[in-house]
C-alpha cells in the first residue's frame, strides 16, 4: 500500500485527477469507479478543469457507482445516481450511456445487486476505484463487520453514518437506513484502489486502516489485501499515522515514472 501525504484536499484532488488523466491516456475507455460524499469533490473539480483545458480526453471514459441509497424516489437530488450525474458525468461532458449504477429503486433488491456485479464484470471490470472512508472505517457502505469477501448487496447504515450524512438532507429522519453497496470483495477486484481522506475526523479511521490489523471491524483495512492500493491523505487525516515520516520520505524519493 502506498500512502501519500498532501498539504490539503485541493492537492489531493489534483494528484488523483492527474492519475486518472494518466490512466485515460493509456486506456481511453477506462472504467472509473466513483465515490460520492464530500471528500472526492476536489478530484472531480480538478479533472473537469483538465478537460476544459484540453489536458485530458475523457470522451470515451466510463463511470460507475460505488453505492446507492435504497428507497429514495427516482430523481431524488441526493440519490447517488443524481449526485454522480451532477458532480461527475455532466461536468466531464459524458453522456448517461457512459454511466453504470445499481438500481436502488428495484422491487427485487437482491436481483439488482447481483445484476450490478454482473454488469461490472461484463464491462471489463473497474480500472480505478475512488474511495472515501467513513469515520467508522467503512468503504463504500460496507459498515464495520462486513465480510471481507462480500459482493454487492444491501446493507444497513450505522447510526453514526446516518448522522454523518444527514447534512445532505433536511433532517436525520430523511436519511435512508438501507443502501446497496459494492461488497469489499467486489471493490478488491478493481485494478487500482485510490482512497482519499481529508480532515481530522478521518485520522483515527485512516490510522487503523493503514497501520492496524486486517479486520472486518475496520472495512478499509481490506486495502491491505490489494496489490495496488493508494491512500492519499491531507495533513489532518494523516495526524495519527505512526509511519507518517516514512510515508513522506518514500513519496519524496519516488521516481516520477512510477506514477501513483
Ligand atoms: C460514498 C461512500 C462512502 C463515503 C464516506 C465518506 O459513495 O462510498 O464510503 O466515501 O462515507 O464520506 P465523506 O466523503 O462525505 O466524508
Amino acid at each position: 500500500m502506498e500512502v501519500v501525504i498532501v498539504p490539503d484536499a485541493a492537492a489531493g484532488g489534483e494528484l488523483i485527477a492527474s492519475a486518472i488523466a494518466h490512466l485515460l491516456t493509456g486506456k481511453p475507455d477506462a472504467l472509473l469507479g466513483v465515490a460520492t460524499g464530500s471528500t472526492p469533490l476536489p478530484i472531480y473539480q480538478a479533472l473537469a478543469t483538465k478537460v476544459r483545458q484540453g489536458a485530458v480526453d475523457v470522451s470515451r471514459a466510463r463511470v460507475c457507482q460505488l453505492d446507492e441509497y435504497v428507497g429514495l424516489p427516482a430523481g431524488h437530488p441526493e440519490s447517488y445516481r443524481s449526485v454522480v450525474l451532477r458532480e461527475v458525468v455532466a461536468p466531464l461532458g459524458l453522456s448517461e450511456d457512459a454511466f453504470l449504477g445499481p438500481d436502488g429503486g428495484a422491487a427485487d433488491i437482491a436481483a439488482a445487486c447481483a445484476a450490478y456485479d454482473r454488469a461490472l464484470a461484463e464491462a471489463g471490470g473497474v480500472d480505478l476505484q475512488l474511495l472515501g472512508i467513513g469515520t467508522d472505517g467503512h468503504i463504500g457502505f460496507n459498515e464495520p463487520c462486513s465480510s471481507l469477501a462480500s459482493r454487492t448487496r444491501i446493507k444497513t447504515l450505522t447510526q453514526q453514518t446516518r448522522e454523518d450524512n444527514a447534512r445532505f438532507f433536511d433532517s436525520l429522519d430523511e436519511v435512508p437506513h438501507h443502501v446497496i453497496t459494492q461488497g469489499i470483495g467486489t471493490i478488491l477486484e478493481a485494478r487500482h484502489l485510490v482512497l482519499l481522506a481529508t480532515g481530522e475526523a478521518k485520522a483515527e479511521a485512516v490510522a487503523l486502516s493503514v497501520e492496524g490489523p486486517l479486520s472486518a471491524l475496520v472495512p478499509a483495512s481490506a486495502l491491505q489485501l490489494h496489490p495496488h492500493a493508494t491512500v492519499v491523505v491531507d495533513e489532518a487525516a494523516a495526524s495519527e499515522l505512526k509511519l507518517a515520516d516514512y510515508f513522506r520520505a518514500t513519496y519524496a524519493a519516488k521516481p516520477a515514472w512510477q506514477h501513483l
